[in-house]
């Protein structure tokens, strides 16, 4: 059994399978950093900015934003080593089918639907915070009760809360027109990409450009608030648990390692597009939190919309509010579509391994897109998104998300000892370091994030175990063709 769980997919094959499946090859390097800074700039920056500096942090976000851009960036390169190697949809799942074996892949597989599936649901509910926020502004006063989660975070480790709203139901809705949307096959065209990526990248520069000017230095100090006693509120340890709150802000970068198949010239541009986008949204994003916590006391920011927040806070710049809002309202739109799109296809690429049911391949005869799959995905994103907060959802992203990242980084070392003959377009300088590297700062980010999360990976875990056990162990197609 034991060598059965360790089998792995053999590099040809999946070569094999990308042939087959052969898509026009139309994007450049430069398509794909759009496509980067597209699935990453989301929710992470406009809406978890506020709570992880008000809750853990305070202005020292700035270093949390740091150690979590390192670690992506160590992590995007091993990503880019294997994107350029083994140029397959199926991202970290199919890397680690390749590598690790059937029994990890489908651990990874499983905390992808964690990455993608919840990650859409939380990129929902902030949504939702900023089309109310919006609403507000122009004297339209959506009922509390029908736009909050009715479960929050109580004062225990373990606690769940009510809150007295119903159900969360903006982020519900803007859930079932996605999934239309990807159901129909809609695929964000590079040209409405760009415009996208544009438009968020702008207001995120304007943000920094207007808001710099009022900055006061009083609020930056003290730069890391003494911590309270707790673990994770305030003091280094605060810093750290925000790093790994709103690693959330990096997330979509591995989702360029997806449209490998569609690259130009996939050794030259994949790791382009990785490591360019990331690189662009983490400049980006320590600026935003410099002057997010120098225009607005920390302590003030545990809002829904900290951006907008802070702009209100300046009637000179209320202006802008109207439309950092409206901008991040479309940088999320587009971002929930990558992660409600990049889903069915990982339960596709998992359903036609033989680890998930047949169903889950199901290709709808018109409209050529995994139907089964996406309706079960927009089915659970909406009801997860209608029902809990944006922190609890956040961070169980991330811890699922690191996780991930981990086995990517130990896969590119595992690789270069097993199959040193493979061609490596793109090989990763100094892999003992960067991939250590990678693995040590994601896992550090993973130990600081709190019990409760840690609780719910492990549920979460628990149920992939037996998922597995039960039906893709006995199912698995590589075991059946006896490799
Ligand atoms: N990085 C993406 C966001 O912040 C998931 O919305």
């Amino acid at each position: 059994m034991a060598s059965g769980l360790f089998s792995t997919k053999p590099i040809k094959e999946l070569h094999e399978a990308g042939d087959a499946n052969e898509l026009h090859r139309v994007l450049d390097a430069k398509a794909l950093v759009m496509l980067g800074i597209g699935a990453i700039i989301g929710t992470g920056i406009f809406v978890l900015t506020g709570t992880a500096a008000a809750n853990h942090a305070g202005p020292a976000l700035v270093l949390s934003f740091i150690i979590a851009g390192v670690g992506c960036a160590f992590a995007g390169l091993c990503y880019a080593e294997f994107a350029a190697m083994i140029p397959v949809s199926g991202s970290a799942y199919s890397y680690s089918y390749a590598t690790l074996g059937e029994f990890i892949a489908w651990f990874v597989g499983w905390n992808l639907i964690l990455e993608y599936l919840f990650a859409g649901a939380t990129i929902a509910v902030g949504w939702s915070g900023y089309v109310v926020s919006l609403f507000n502004q122009i004297g339209l006063h959506l009922p509390d009760a029908l736009t909050n989660a009715p479960f929050t975070k109580g004062q225990g480790h373990y606690d769940l809360v009510r809150t007295g709203a119903l159900i969360n139901l903006p982020a519900v809705l803007v859930i079932c027109v996605i999934t239309s949307l990807c159901y129909v096959g809609i695929h964000q065209s590079a040209r409405f990409n760009s415009v996208v990526v544009a438009i968020k990248v702008a207001v995120i520069v304007l943000f920094i450009g207007f808001g710099a000017w009022y900055v006061n230095g009083a609020n930056w100090d003290p730069f890391i608030p003494p911590n309270t006693g707790q673990f994770g509120r305030y003091g280094w340890s605060g810093v750290v648990q925000a790093a790994g709150i709103i690693f959330f802000a990096y997330i979509g970068f591995d989702a360029v390692s997806t449209a490998a198949q569609e690259a130009k010239n996939p050794q030259r541009d994949m790791p382009i597009g990785i490591m360019v986008s990331l690189l662009i949204c983490t400049v980006l994003y320590i600026s935003v939190a410099a002057v997010l916590t120098g225009m607005v006391p920390y302590t003030e920011l545990n809002s829904p919309a900290p951006v907008a927040l802070a702009l209100d806070r300046y009637p000179a710049l209320s202006w802008l509010a109207g439309w950092v809002k409206l901008g991040a309202i479309a940088g999320m739109t587009s971002t929930m579509l990558v992660m409600l799109l990049g889903q069915p296809r990982i339960f596709y690429a998992m359903s036609r391994d033989g680890l998930l049911p047949p169903v889950f391949a199901k290709v709808h005869p018109r409209f050529k897109t995994p139907s089964f799959s996406t309706l079960l995905t927009g089915a659970v994103a909406a009801i997860v998104a209608g029902l809990l907060p944006v922190t609890i959802l956040g961070e169980l992203v991330s811890i699922g998300t690191l996780m991930a990242f981990i086995v990517v980084c130990i896969g590119v070392l595992v690789l270069r000892r097993t199959r040193p003959d493979l061609k490596r377009p793109f090989k990763v300088a100094a892999p003992w370091f960067v991939c250590t590297a990678g693995a040590l700062i994601c896992a550090y980010m993973m130990i600081s994030l709190p019990h409760d999360t840690w609780i719910r990976l492990i549920i979460w875990t628990f149920f992939g175990v037996l998922v597995y056990v039960f039906y893709g162990y006995r199912n698995s197609a590589l075991r059946k063709t006896g490799r």
